[in-house]
């Protein structure tokens, strides 16, 4: 039988660097959502090493779950849900209420109102303190702040011009007209940042 597992090189590199930043910022126990899943390598990790947590994937693309429950299939009892379709753009999502929320890597791979709405969702569905931790590459000031940045923009745009590298000053703005101060930005590996917002 195939196996449905699905891998994204830069997940195994930029997994345990990122958790190290969850565990710093993530509460001990309750709810975290994960915005765009992907294959499901970041949340079985994520699941695996915080037990006291429960993690729910989610994607706009259900052609992904069977690679997300695949990764996730020795926690399948435990604190690793099913996987939901959540387009993070939509005006509803299909959840109420999540302790956290957690998005690697889509904001630059997904047209603006994708950021909106997931803004516009975390400021509705998080709790006062609640966190919205966001990962990838940023221009700061309007500025890359590397060479590969600006090439990996452009490849992006030329795929689809409404993607792109997005700028923290605008994502920050964005992100204050729902309720959600930044709370810290960490450099991370391969000229990316970890990002935190927290809900006031
Ligand atoms: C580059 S992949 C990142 C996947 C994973 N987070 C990772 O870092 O390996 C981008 C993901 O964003 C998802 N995506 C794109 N637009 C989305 C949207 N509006 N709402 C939810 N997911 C979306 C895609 O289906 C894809 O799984």
């Amino acid at each position: 039988m195939t196996d449905p597992r699905r891998y994204a090189p830069s997940a195994a590199r930029n997994r345990d660097p990122i958790l190290a930043i969850l565990r710093g910022v993530l509460p001990a126990s309750g709810l975290v959502l994960e915005i765009a899943s992907g294959t499901g390598e970041h949340i079985a990790h994520f699941a695996r090493a915080l037990p006291g947590l429960d993690w729910q994937p989610s994607d706009r693309d259900d052609g992904l779950f069977a690679s997300i429950v695949a990764h996730g299939v020795d926690l399948a009892d435990g604190n690793f849900l099913p996987p939901m379709c959540l387009d993070a753009a939509a005006t509803d999502w299909p959840v109420a209420r999540v302790d956290a929320i957690v998005c690697i890597n889509m904001i630059h791979i997904a047209p603006w109102p994708a950021c909106e709405g997931l803004m516009r969702g975390a400021g509705r569905v998080l709790p006062p303190d609640g966190v919205l931790f966001l990962y990838g590459p940023y221009k700061l000031d309007g500025r890359h702040t590397a060479e590969s940045n600006a090439a990996f923009d452009q490849s992006l745009r030329s795929r689809n011009p409404e993607w792109g590298v997005r700028d923290l000053g605008e994502v920050t703005a964005l992100a204050a007209c729902h309720g959600l101060a930044l709370a810290g930005t960490v450099a991370m590996p391969a000229n990316n940042f970890s990002v935190v917002f927290r809900k006031s």
